[in-house]
């Protein structure tokens, strides 16, 4: 099968496309035939192995996983042994190992049926980001119908399904973007949109209880100078450059002493919260934003603009039945598209 191949860390130029065998599939696991895989900052921050204390659990000199990606939908092309809730055939997304290939394996547990309303780009978009922003959320803002909530950095992987998660759970949700980004930010349903290159939040006269902040463009105090007195702000931004390791931990250390100011957390993909996301986009609560598909032969351009800083919604690598064209092809990436 094709695959998007990573023997060390490095930019983009380390990203390799070979042929190599299929996974395979061991007692409780899935083989899936991808048709499509997203990425998210923890691609970028995977490829480069930087933070470098993130190497001890991903491998030390060189990726442990020679395939990266890690969010994909497809169709289930085999089981193994003792796998009860999936059968060959089904349409399904989640989370895997290796998702930047043809072909990927993963634990029964990992994968659910698609919804029948998503495309399998749309699928594969409702990953990491999503999980993120569900828990940051509902498990550390514990966010309230009525509470005033601002996303800085709405525009992003994350900010797109936070605007819509917290709109589902009844907030009343500013997004802050650039003008480039104004419409598609209040088309997912944000009550009011700040334009950054216009306005500075911080500055404001308006009060939120809860900002979740991905961006980290403001010092966190002059953040924090926007919230009402018991709101809470989620530090988020880690990814974009190697400096913000710093940023994460002065937000840890901050957090110990200033009440306002919530500890940074990992978040991790589980089963429930899958089976939750596919319920708000079953109800019409929430639909990924997709904004740009890239073929698999150019998973490396798609990383790199991600990791730029300013890619619209989230980046979806489309792996056709036919991948042998798509491969011979440039990259065929497509207009952004908003949809709610
Ligand atoms: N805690 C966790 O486990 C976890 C998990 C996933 C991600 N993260 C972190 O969450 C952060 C956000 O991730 P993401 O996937 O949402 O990133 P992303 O998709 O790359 O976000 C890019 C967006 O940020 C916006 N942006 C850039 N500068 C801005 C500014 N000054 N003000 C407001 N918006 C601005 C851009 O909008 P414009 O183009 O309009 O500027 C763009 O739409 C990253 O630091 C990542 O490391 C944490």
């Amino acid at each position: 099968m094709k695959a998007i191949v990573q023997d060390r860390y490095g930019s983009v130029e380390v990203l390799e496309t070979q042929d190599i065998e299929r996974p395979e599939i061991g007692d409780g696991e899935v083989l899936v035939r991808v048709h499509a895989a997203s990425i998210h900052v923890g691609d970028w921050i995977l490829m480069t192995g930087v933070p470098y204390v993130m190497r001890f659990a991903t491998g030390l000199g060189k990726p442990k996983n020679r395939v990266p990606g890690t969010d994909i939908a497809g169709t289930v092309e085999a089981v193994g042994r003792d796998v009860q809730r999936l059968r060959v055939g089904d349409e399904v997304f989640g989370w895997c190992d290796g998702a930047f290939a043809e072909y990927a394996s993963a634990a029964e547990d990992q994968l659910i049926n698609k919804p029948a309303n998503l495309t399998f780009e749309q699928a594969a978009a409702v990953g990491v980001s999503a999980t993120t922003a569900l828990q940051l959320l509902r498990d550390d803002g514990k966010v309230q119908p009525g509470q005033k909530v601002l996303i800085n950095g709405a525009s992003g992987g994350v900010g797109t399904f936070a605007v819509q998660i917290a709109k589902a759970l009844g907030a009343d949700v500013t997004g802050v973007t650039s003008t480039k980004n104004v419409e598609m930010v209040r088309s997912i349903g944000a009550d009011h949109v700040i334009d950054y290159t216009h306005d500075d939040f911080t500055k404001g006269a308006e009060r939120y209880d809860l900002i979740l902040d991905n961006v980290g463009n403001h010092s966190m105090s002059d953040t924090r100078r926007g919230l009402t007195p018991n709101g809470t702000l989620i530090s988020n931004g880690g990814g974009h450059s190697d400096g913000k390791l710093g940023r994460t931990m002065r937000a840890m250390l901050v957090s110990m002493v200033v009440r306002q100011q919530a500890s940074p957390t990992v978040k991790t993909q589980n089963h429930d919260d899958l089976v939750v996301l596919k319920g708000l986009v079953e109800a019409g609560k929430v639909t990924p934003v997709i904004g740009g598909t890239y073929p698999l032969s150019q998973t490396p351009a798609a990383i790199g603009h991600v990791a730029a800083g300013h890619a619209q919604g989230t980046v979806v690598i489309s792996v056709p039945m036919q991948s042998t064209g798509a491969f011979a092809t440039a990259s065929t990436m497509t207009p952004a598209v908003a949809s709610t």
